[in-house]
């Protein structure tokens, strides 16, 4: 079954049918996802949401664009709740000079610091990184990212930097943006990256894949990224999935035990 490693349901997108959309991945093929924290609101509700529904793992952490009010008992908290049961990563961190919505020094500053939590905890990270390419890598770099692993979520750069995170142990999160008409660079991405870093993502409720492009985007619309993909590698939908699948555990290293 497919996992989405990266979405949103917190999101008030979902408000209307939320509850029915969680309880319905099983029967569209969908085995689990991980409902990704942005800020510390957002982080108490995937907390709500990993509680409720067995089939939702969740991380916690803040997004750059909300970095500007954080404060250290905020960090504090991320810190606490980060060792609690199905909480499987630090994220989504990172630097975006697309909205530059805080000061790029602060979020250079947030975006080191929660890269070291996610060092004192023993949890991946998961990389929000837009317009912001060379800073990006220098900061992990600098803080021996290799050392703490994790995804480099909605991947929007070109193979030199694919095989920069490549070299580092990273993964590279795969949506609906590989089905857009302007995906050409996403797909040589894809074409040179080996199947064993992609692993499959929604960010729902955006991105929506071709056809829906424009709708709310849900998990269940992955087999459209999963076709796409297959194609691209040479592989039947079938094995696209089990190989994904492989591969999102290993990176948020959920253990067969746990499953
Ligand atoms: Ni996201």
């Amino acid at each position: 079954m497919i996992i989405d490693t990266h979405a949103h349901y917190d999101d008030e997108a979902f408000d209307e049918d939320r509850d029915q959309l969680i309880r319905g991945f099983a029967e569209n093929g969908i085995e689990m996802v991980v409902n990704v924290g942005a800020g510390i609101e957002t982080s108490k509700r995937t907390l709500e949401l990993v509680a409720q529904y067995e089939n939702v793992y969740g991380a916690v952490g803040v997004h750059p664009d909300g970095v500007q009010d954080l404060t250290e008992a905020d960090m504090e908290w991320l810190k606490s709740v980060s060792g609690r049961e199905k909480i499987v990563a630090i994220g989504e961190i990172g630097l975006d000079y697309y909205w530059d919505t805080a000061e790029r020094q602060i979020q250079k500053k947030w975006f080191v610091r929660q890269l070291g939590l996610a060092r004192e905890v023993g949890l991946p990270v998961i990389i929000h990184s837009r317009e912001a390419a060379a800073d990006t890598l220098e900061i992990m770099k600098a803080e021996k990212s290799e050392e703490i692993g994790g995804v480099i979520h909605c991947f929007s750069y070109g193979v030199e930097m694919a095989r920069e995170y490549l070299k580092m142990g990273f993964f590279l999160g795969i949506g609906g943006v590989l089905t857009f008409k302007n995906g050409r660079r996403l797909k040589e991405v894809v074409e040179y990256a080996p199947m064993e870093s992609l692993v499959l993502e929604t960010d729902s409720p955006y991105l929506t894949p071709v056809p829906y492009r424009g709708k709310r985007n849900n998990s269940n619309y992955l087999p459209l990224v999963v076709e796409e993909l297959a194609k691209i590698k040479g592989l039947s939908a079938q094995e696209v999935i089990d190989i994904t699948r492989e591969n999102a555990l290993r990176l948020y290293r959920i253990s067969g035990r746990d499953r």
